[in-house]
């Protein structure tokens, strides 16, 4: 499940736009330089580790790597918490990377499992861009956004950087996220 919900930075409820369809997703989101690929998703075990999905995308990644420059990668994996300190530090990653923000250099996830939400705010407009299995999002530097992973976050994502220090985020001050729906409402839209 993919979708694109475009709503007034002003307001949630004035959506401009809602869709599932990839392709019309990816044209709307080409002339803000912001590109949204599918790779063929590969079968995963239920709680895949950072080996599984490694080994079985480094086909499609390491071609990545090698047409755009990127010199790191690495997995972030989140999973639903058990027990009550695992919900704690997943409600603190949560938080953390609600505050919008931005980067010197493009931010890059492919999603092998599970969902997250880039909200990419673009002049007066908010782009919620929900990702799932093989949809890799690049969102060039500059550009202000925060990411839900959700209240029980389960996902895991490659990531891309050309320099070790590239997720470094130049955080905005504004509590935008609290305005806009989360992941959790998103994922209800039929
Ligand atoms: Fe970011």
């Amino acid at each position: 499940m993919t979708l694109l919900h475009v709503m007034s930075d002003t307001d949630r409820n004035d959506v401009r736009l809602s869709t599932h369809d990839r392709a019309a997703i990816a044209e709307h989101l080409r002339p803000h330089d912001i590109t949204l690929s599918t790779w063929r998703a590969v079968p995963l075990p239920g709680e895949p580790s950072e080996v599984d999905i490694i080994t079985r995308y480094e086909q499609p990644a390491r071609q990545l790597t090698r047409e755009a420059g990127y010199e790191v990668v690495d997995v972030v994996s989140l999973r639903p918490g058990s027990d009550a300190e695992t919900r704690k530090r997943a409600a603190e990653a949560r938080a953390k990377f609600l505050a919008e923000h931005s980067h010197d250099e493009d931010e890059v996830r492919f999603f092998a499992h599970g969902f997250g939400c880039f909200y990419l705010h673009l002049d007066d407009r908010v782009h919620a861009v929900v990702c799932g299995p093989g949809d890799l999002l690049a969102v060039p530097a500059g550009i202000p956004h925060w990411f839900d992973m959700g209240e029980n976050p389960n996902f895991s994502a490659i990531r891309f950087f050309r320099t070790a220090g590239g997720w470094v985020g130049n955080f905005t001050g504004d509590d935008i996220a609290s305005r806009m729906p989360s992941l959790d409402e998103l994922l209800d839209i039929p």
